[in-house]
């Protein structure tokens, strides 16, 4: 049988304890043994949640990092700016990492960490978790199997919804790039721009251009009789579809680990305590046009791949329903499909019907599990979890298998499309008339 795989958390916050409830369901494959993060709350929690005293709670990464190995592996949960200076001491330490996307939030820290895993040799698995949801398996492997011939394009659109938007991008921890340090398309997209790098087996992407701007939240655009904060001092909140109270006080479970991370020392908070800090301190009771927002809400991105195939990625935020679509064409057929349906039709040229193609209907019928036993992201999380195990117990990684030089071509597509955003070579179509 093989060896169950010990792991600290570093950085116990929403996502890294996610990932961990892995090790509650499957003991007999990991085992949580320590936790390092500045919050006493959290550490205190972790601890009782998996079952280990005081000794393995550390103040910080840099803290573990002091201490000869104390486990196998890390999950590294800390935010987006912490996850090189995080990574790099761990590493050196001997430690192997599950660690959170973006890696890196720029490209000279993405080359610093690569640089490490390999001079120390450890692996370094990167959070990408929707290779791992059955809905892009299922198609990965149609594309292996060469059922529709040589991809020609890609055509991939993530809606964000509007309470996503709002709760992540504008109101929450990725609405200002100079605070946040990444863009929205690095935030939100990376999983998606890693998608196309990983349908399109390693072929390198070689021209990007990019598009995008903040078309609904610029303070400019804030309507008259808004305030700001919508519970205080709003004069139009009834009519907003934006309302603090609409959003976290209508339905306070939706994103709760965001909204309410605030209140994480009280006990049982009542709804009470919540209208309270919607009213004072909580960054979601603001107005979202006062939000020192500065991320894009909508972007799209054209690559050219250096076989000569193309893809677009258009992201819009601010839907009614979230959900990313899929289009595949090559030369003998196609793949379309949503991914929040979990359902995807695979037609083909056919020569001999009298429509000219025959078409599959896949429905892979997973509703119940984008959620629970297998996590989020239509099931991708602990499918990850579960990989990254077999992987340190030595076994072969899955298709889906995410190791840090996979991933360098996504995030680099992205520090490149913003660049193109931010000012690239343009052709200015000239006015008529
Ligand atoms: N894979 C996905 O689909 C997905 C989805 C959402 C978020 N994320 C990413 O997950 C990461 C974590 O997000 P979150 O919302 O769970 O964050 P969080 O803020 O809830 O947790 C981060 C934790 O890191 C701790 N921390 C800060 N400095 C530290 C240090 N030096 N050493 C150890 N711990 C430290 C903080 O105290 C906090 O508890 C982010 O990078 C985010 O972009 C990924």
């Amino acid at each position: 049988m093989a060896n169950t795989i010990t792991a600290i958390i570093v950085g116990a916050g929403h996502r890294a304890l996610l990932y961990a409830s892995y090790a509650l369901q499957h003991p007999d494959r990991l085992k949580i043994v320590g936790v390092a993060d500045p919050d006493p709350i959290r550490r205190q929690k972790t601890a009782q949640l998996h079952g280990f005293g005081q000794e393995m709670c550390f103040e910080s990464a840099q803290a573990l990092a002091q201490h000869p190995k104390l486990a196998d592996a890390i999950i590294n949960g800390t935010m987006d700016t912490q996850h090189v200076e995080t990574a790099i001491p761990l590493l050196e330490r001997g430690y192997d990492m599950l660690l959170e996307k973006p890696f890196a939030v720029n490209e000279a820290e993405m080359w610093k960490l690569q640089k490490t895993a390999k001079e120390t040799g450890r692996k370094v698995m990167i959070c990408h978790v929707l290779r791992y949801a059955p809905f892009y398996v299922a198609i990965k492997e149609r594309l292996l199997s060469g059922e529709i011939g040589d991809i020609i394009n890609i055509q991939a659109t993530e809606h964000v919804s509007y309470h996503h938007l709002a709760v992540s991008f504008v109101r929450g921890k990725w609405g200002n790039e100079e605070k946040c340090g990444a863009p929205m398309l690095l935030a939100k997209c990376c999983h998606d721009m890693d998608l196309l790098m990983w349908l399109k087996s390693g072929i390198q992407p070689h021209l990007i251009s990019s598009f995008g701007s903040d078309f609904q939240f610029d303070p400019a655009k804030k309507p008259a009789g808004a305030g700001k904060r919508c519970m205080v001092d709003c004069k139009i909140e009834e009519q907003c579809l934006y309302s603090a109270k609409k959003h976290y006080i209508d339905h306070p479970d939706r994103w709760a680990f965001y909204v309410w991370d605030c209140l994480e020392h009280l006990e049982h908070p009542t709804i009470e305590d919540k209208i309270r800090s919607l009213q004072t301190n909580n960054i979601h009771g603001r107005c979202v046009w006062d939000c020192e927002h500065t991320v894009v809400d909508h972007q799209s991105t054209m690559i050219q791949f250096e076989d000569f195939s193309t893809a677009t990625l258009n992201m819009i935020g601010g839907t009614a329903k979230p959900e990313r679509n899929i289009h595949i064409i090559g030369t003998k057929g196609e793949i379309k499909g949503v991914f929040d349906d979990s359902i995807f039709t695979v037609r083909k040229i056919d020569t001999t019907s009298e429509s000219g193609w025959s078409e599959e209907v896949v429905d892979l019928a997973i509703g119940g599990d984008k959620s629970g036993v297998t996590g989020s992201h239509g099931g991708g999380d602990l499918r990850l979890v579960e990989d990254f195990v077999q992987v340190l117990q030595g076994e072969q990684p899955s298709i889906s298998c995410t190791n840090i030089n996979d991933s360098i071509n996504g995030h680099l597509a992205v520090f490149c499309a913003e660049k193109a955003r931010k000012g690239g070579t343009l052709f200015t179509m000239p006015r008529l008339g």
